[in-house]
């Protein structure tokens, strides 16, 4: 208890010693975000999080979880990440203080207590992606307070997808670094309004993409860009983004053949360009993939939200 109330008030000092020095060289070019921006852009997702679980754990008992297949403790595993998330939550908006951002409202693509699990670990996914894309954007003792952050969401990671829905609890030998337009693109379907009051980000969400259901490498599946088919997207392509390697294959009569050799989580982004996923050329996406398998390397399956 003593170290962590001395951890966190050396946290809190790093970040006061930044804020003030902060300056956006030219609000009209797209200048690098502000600490505060990048602290807000946390709490958002830390906001989304906490209300996933506070509703979750009142949705789902030892039983719901047993009903859906999975193990009864993993009621009381998510009540403990629900207080972890609170605890980010109030760790960041004390940072931030009257600058913080609020908590928005939210709808879950929740129906039983495994498309809860699923979307605990999209949003576990997420947050890990976000806090190594935006690493970049701080330092000091701020770097390191968000660095044990995106540590646990990483264990929540690992333990909701290999504990509770008995698959691979991580990717490969690199996690996938997300900038903040695709971690926005990512969260904002889950966001369904906010209070007017608060600040406004350099964040922009693109239109969702979306796949058919077969989802099998090496076979072709449906494409479509913000819910329209992409029939008339040839000429586009989808990059699909695990680690640092993105493999990047044409769309063909509003198709893409999925490529061999995905393991985990990929992140899909349709893009018009045939070598690159930037924020430039990005046309929908990202879209989260799993391509579970097994402790053998063998896929055992796949899944999207
Ligand atoms: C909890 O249940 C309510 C009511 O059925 C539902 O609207 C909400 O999406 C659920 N949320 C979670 C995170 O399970
Ligand atoms: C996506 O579709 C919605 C509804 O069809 C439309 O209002 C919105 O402008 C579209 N967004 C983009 C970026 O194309
Ligand atoms: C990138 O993906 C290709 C094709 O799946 C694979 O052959 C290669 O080993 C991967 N490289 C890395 C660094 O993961
Ligand atoms: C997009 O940005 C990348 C750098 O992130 C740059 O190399 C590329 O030329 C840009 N492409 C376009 C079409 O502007």
């Amino acid at each position: 208890m003593k170290f962590s109330a001395a951890f966190t008030s050396l946290c809190l000092a790093a970040v006061a010693v930044a804020l003030p020095a902060e300056k956006r060289a030219d609000s009209s070019t797209s200048a690098a975000p502000t600490v505060t921006d990048i602290l807000n852009y946390a709490l958002t997702l830390e906001h989304l999080e906490n209300a996933f679980y506070a509703e979750g754990i009142k949705n789902f008992t030892h039983l719901s979880f047993i009903e859906a297949g999975l193990p009864g403790f993993a009621a009381g595993r998510f009540s403990e990440i629900a207080q972890h998330e609170a605890t980010h939550v109030q760790f960041l908006a004390g940072a931030l203080g009257e600058s913080a951002t609020q908590a928005c409202n939210y709808n879950f693509p929740v129906t039983d207590a495994k498309s809860f699990a699923q979307v605990s670990y999209l949003l576990e996914n997420v947050g890990t992606s976000a806090y190594s894309g935006a690493a970049q954007y701080l330092s000091g003792g701020t770097l390191t307070a968000a660095a044990t952050i995106l540590a646990v969401e990483a264990r929540h990671s690992a333990w909701v997808n290999s504990a509770v829905l008995k698959a691979n609890p991580w990717n490969g030998a690199f996690d996938t670094p997300l900038d903040l337009n695709q971690v926005y693109t990512l969260a904002s379907g889950l966001i369904t309004s906010c209070p007017s009051s608060n600040p406004t980000l350099p964040v922009k969400a693109f239109p969702a993409l979306t796949f058919g259901s077969d989802m099998t490498a090496g076979k072709a599946t449906t494409v479509s860009f913000n819910g329209s088919d992409a029939s008339s997207a040839d000429g586009t392509y989808v990059g699909f983004i695990s680690g640092m390697n993105t493999t990047i294959v044409p769309v063909q009569n509003g198709q893409v053949t999925i490529p061999d050799g995905l393991m985990g989580v990929v992140y899909a982004v349709a893009t018009s360009s045939e070598s690159m996923t930037s924020d430039n050329v990005t046309l929908a996406g990202p879209a989260f993939l799993s391509f579970d398998f097994g402790p053998n390397g063998k896929p055992i399956g796949h899944w999207l939200l």
